[in-house]
């Protein structure tokens, strides 16, 4: 039987007493893309920082690769392979684009397995080459979000958490971001996109999941521009 990569039971979540995430399950396979809709406040971000090990789930259970992962630190999260990009995307404006991609990494000293994965997401990406001494304020919105991708994928996550990516994009740049992510996906990452509602960059043909009074729904399949090399799943 196939193993999912994410699984999730009745996970509850929140700040202080609050509870935003009340009873959450689902379960993520590898090489799968997959939606989170909801409108402002619906947890959405919750979810994902629970997931990334930010917030404490006050109840329920977090498995990643069958292991639990409840009481384990961000930073441990990350080496487990568990990428977040905030919907801030909170890059280094000062630093350059090359710079922010080599910072990704934390305590990772293998250089020369730095500079070989940053060439590789720079075939994929060629701006982060153009652009390499560019400080990173002054890239556009839709740049500073493949950045901000390109960034977490320094790691080389098995599973990646993309929050509100679209936000402040062009129609042309989100579309290039929801192809890297269908891409990402091909290529046997798990990626999990989080926004308010579907929009013309959304993929066709993946789960959405629509987040509603702090419980998940398996709500539609997704129409949208299809795009070559993406299967449904
Ligand atoms: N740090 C925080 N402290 C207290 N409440 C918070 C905090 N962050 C978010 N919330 C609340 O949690 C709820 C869900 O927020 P969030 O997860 O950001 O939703 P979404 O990402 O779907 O917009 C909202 O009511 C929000 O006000
Ligand atoms: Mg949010």
């Amino acid at each position: 039987m196939r193993m999912p990569l994410l699984q999730i039971e009745s996970l509850a979540a929140g700040y202080g007493k609050g509870e935003v995430l009340d009873d959450i399950s689902f379960a993520l396979f590898p090489g799968s893309l997959a939606y989170v809709l909801g409108p402002r406040g619906a947890g959405k971000t919750t979810l994902f920082m629970a997931i990334a090990g930010i917030v404490r789930p006050k109840r329920g259970v977090i498995r990643f690769d069958g292991e639990d992962l409840r009481r384990k630190r961000p930073t441990e999260l990350l080496a487990r392979g568990i990428a977040y990009v905030p919907h801030n995307r909170l890059l280094c404006s000062s630093l350059s684009v090359r710079e922010n991609l080599l910072a990704a990494v934390w305590r990772d000293t293998d250089r020369p397995r730095l500079e070989e994965q940053a060439e590789r997401l720079a075939q994929r990406l060629p701006f982060l080459k153009t652009c390499e001494h560019q400080s990173a304020g002054r890239l556009t919105d839709g740049e500073r979000q493949l950045l901000a991708i390109a960034r977490a994928l320094m790691s080389r996550p098995r599973l990646l958490l993309l929050d509100d990516p679209f936000n402040a994009l062009t129609r042309a740049e989100a579309e290039q971001v929801a192809g890297l992510g269908a891409e990402l996906a091909g290529q046997g990452t798990a990626v999990v996109i989080a926004q308010r509602n579907p929009t013309p960059a959304t993929n066709s043909g993946v789960t959405a999941y629509t987040l509603d009074g702090g419980r998940l729904s398996r709500s539609q399949t997704l129409m949208g521009p299809s795009r070559p090399g993406l299967a449904a799943t």
